[in-house]
């Protein structure tokens, strides 16, 4: 989805940012340019950034599944 209309950044843009390493939202207006025009956007920008921030904690410390099939 659309966060910011302005400069045609979306939620995914935002994920992308945090994946290069982006934690903050001065941060985040230099890598993607949102809420830099109207500054409408900037409220969701931060909630999604937030979000994105968590899920990406979340995928770093994931320990993976044990599947049980290990050399015996
Ligand atoms: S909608 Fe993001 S700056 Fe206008």
């Amino acid at each position: 989805m659309y966060v910011c209309v302005c400069n045609s950044v979306t939620d995914k843009d935002i994920h992308r940012a945090v994946s290069r390493g982006v934690r903050t939202f001065v941060e985040l207006k230099q890598e993607t340019q949102v809420a830099t025009c109207c500054g409408k956007c900037a409220s969701c920008a931060k909630h999604v950034l937030k979000e994105a921030i968590h899920q990406h904690a979340r995928e770093e410390h994931a320990v993976p599944a044990f599947d049980g099939l290990a050399a015996a």
